[in-house]
């Protein structure tokens, strides 16, 4: 087992639905990793199954060669897992700076995420000089006073990102961080997960159904169809390959994805 993340024939059942049908999913040192397929072919379920929100029915999950598979999201984020979600859970009447203080919060072990706003002292100022250093390399540095309701969706996104980095993480889980942005919005975007991604060294594994923005980040890509891999490989095999194109074909996702 050399990878950083690990997935080992995860299997997610649900009432007579097989969500993830022994998936194998591998995420090396350092690697950005693609997660595409139609809508409903299981990649939000599979998310899931690495971050211990929803147990796997059977199959195993390792980060660093350990078994976290029985771990709870909080002792896997505490081993350095970061994910965001594909309904963005942000307090919107929150500013951006307080949004990415109850990411940083687990650095201080605080209980309830009230503490990280509230916390004393030098711990507090601690605290909000990490979430300014994460809101400047996310490129929030303008916005950090503002509330995050008030913001361009794009930019929201970016919050979303920047909460998951002040946790640290050694590897990042990105649900379709792109969805809804226009064009412009998304090559910005995709320039600066790939440089946070250079400066920090983090893994990355990231679902899209923005084939350029996938292109533009990811060294590989998996792609789910009804709950099972059907292949791998860089972007542009992927995109050529008529497996891929078939399952696309007849789904929503079409027009999205190759549009
Ligand atoms: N909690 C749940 N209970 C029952 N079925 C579920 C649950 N969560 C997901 N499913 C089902 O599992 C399948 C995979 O859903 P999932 O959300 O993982 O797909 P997805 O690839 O993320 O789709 P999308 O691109 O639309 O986000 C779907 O058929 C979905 O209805
Ligand atoms: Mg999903």
């Amino acid at each position: 087992m050399s990878g950083h993340l690990v997935g080992v024939e995860i299997t997610k059942r649900y009432a007579g639905l097989v969500a993830n049908n022994a998936v194998e999913i591998e995420v090396r040192p350092g690697e950005v990793v693609g997660l595409i397929g139609p809508n409903g072919a299981g990649k939000t379920t599979l998310f899931d199954c690495l971050t211990g929100f929803t147990p796997v029915t059977s199959g195993r999950v390792h980060l660093d060669d350990r078994d976290i598979t029985e771990l709870a999201p909080a002792a896997r984020a505490e081993l350095g897992m970061a994910r965001t979600f594909q309904q963005a859970k942000l307090f919107g009447h929150l500013t951006v700076a307080e949004n990415i203080l109850l990411g940083r919060h687990r650095h201080y072990r605080a209980r309830a995420w009230q503490s990280a706003i509230g916390l004393g002292g030098r711990a507090e100022r601690e605290a909000d000089g990490a979430a300014r250093q994460v809101a400047t390399e996310c490129g929030l540095a303008p916005v950090l006073d503002a509330p995050v309701g008030d913001l361009p969706y794009g930019t929201q996104r970016m919050v979303e990102v920047a909460r998951a980095l002040a946790t640290e993480p050694t590897i990042l889980l990105l649900d379709e961080p792109g969805a809804g942005m226009d064009s412009t919005e998304s090559a910005y975007f995709g320039k600066l997960i790939r440089r946070i991604h250079d400066e920090r060294g983090l893994s990355m594994l990231i679902i899209e159904h923005d084939v350029a923005l996938v292109s533009a980040v990811c060294d590989r890509v998996y792609v789910l169809d009804f709950g099972s891999l059907i292949m791998e490989g860089t972007a542009t095999e992927v995109r050529n390959d008529q497996r891929v194109r078939d399952a696309y074909l007849g789904s929503a996702a079409t027009e999205d994805a190759y549009a």
